[in-house]
């Protein structure tokens, strides 16, 4: 495995593969991850991994500076899967001068959800994605289903721009209880780990109460928000949208969606400081 850290260096590198597969991070890597990575693997000639935390996708309140970065962890962990490339600029070589040119993804699927409790949030994204799509020149590139609406945004990007590109989707690893695995689960204490398994357990009673037959939306939205909150959480939406575009299905089309794999449940809530995010497709 080698690590490279300038444009350069990566593009006379990359210079001898004709298919590279690309796992974009901001590292501090978990199998999560490094599921991704060993997807990567029997796609391309050459695995890329790019560790950068972008600064342009947080917001001046979040947790940009306190992000845990665990350099040697992650280099260790790469290369026991798999990885042949680690990508890992400075915020200086990537951004040498205030980034003016940026991705504007459309409001419809990128000012809601996350692009709505975070502003700005997809900019920065789809600005770095674009970046580091035009750095790697990619065959493959592989996201996490974790991040749901980030995975649409970027395969929506892909397709207006044209880029001859392969968007993969990786299933979402969980720990024993049913937590996603996330860098952000870090910052739980003991008692807030315990508790936040009820995140994808607040997703699953939807998805039983849909398959069900239940129709009235907004009812069982409100009501799963309630249950968190009522155990300490500070939800910002827990919601059933149609796959495809994110938006929410019509009454009469619940039950039709449901049973053809068309919906899924995506949830966002705050236990004390730490914002988990989650989803479950039915
Ligand atoms: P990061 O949060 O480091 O995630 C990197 C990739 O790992 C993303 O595609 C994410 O969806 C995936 N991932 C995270 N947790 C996962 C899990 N439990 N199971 C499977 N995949 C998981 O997402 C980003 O970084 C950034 O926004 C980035 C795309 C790198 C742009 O800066």
């Amino acid at each position: 495995m080698i690590i490279l850290r300038t444009i350069a260096e990566l593009r006379t590198h990359l210079a001898n593969f004709t298919h590279p597969a690309f796992v974009p991070t901001m590292g501090n890597l978990h199998d999560g991850h490094l599921a991704l990575v060993r997807q990567a693997k029997p796609l391309g000639d050459v695995v890329v991994v790019s560790i950068f935390v972008n600064r342009l996708q947080f917001l001046p309140h979040e947790d940009f500076d306190t992000y845990p970065r665990t350099w040697e962890a992650d280099c260790e962990a790469l290369e026991a899967a798999g990885c042949d490339v680690v990508f890992a600029p400075s915020e200086k070589e990537l951004y040498p001068e205030p980034q003016g040119f940026t991705i504007q993804p459309p409001s419809e699927i990128a000012n809601i959800l996350e692009g709505h409790f975070r502003p700005g949030f997809f900019v920065g994204v789809c600005t770095v994605v674009m970046k580091l799509f035009a750095c790697v020149q990619p065959r493959f590139a592989l996201f996490g289903l974790k991040d749901y609406q980030q995975l649409q945004v970027i395969r929506r990007m892909v397709l207006q721009f044209a880029l001859p590109i392969e968007v993969i989707g990786g299933q979402t690893l969980r720990a024993p209880d049913g937590l996603a695995l996330s860098s952000r689960n870090n910052y739980l204490s003991p008692a807030q780990r315990r508790e936040a398994v009820q995140l994808s357990q607040a997703l699953q009673f939807m998805a039983k109460a849909v398959q069900s037959g239940a129709t009235d939306l907004p009812a069982l939205e409100q009501q799963a928000m309630d249950a968190l909150t009522q155990r300490g959480w500070q939800p910002d939406y827990l919601t059933v949208r149609c796959r495809s575009n994110l938006q929410s299905p019509a009454v009469d089309q619940v039950s039709r969606l449901a049973k053809q794999a068309g919906l899924v449940i995506l949830g966002a809530a705050k236990l004390g400081s730490t914002r988990l995010i989650d989803n479950l497709e039915i």
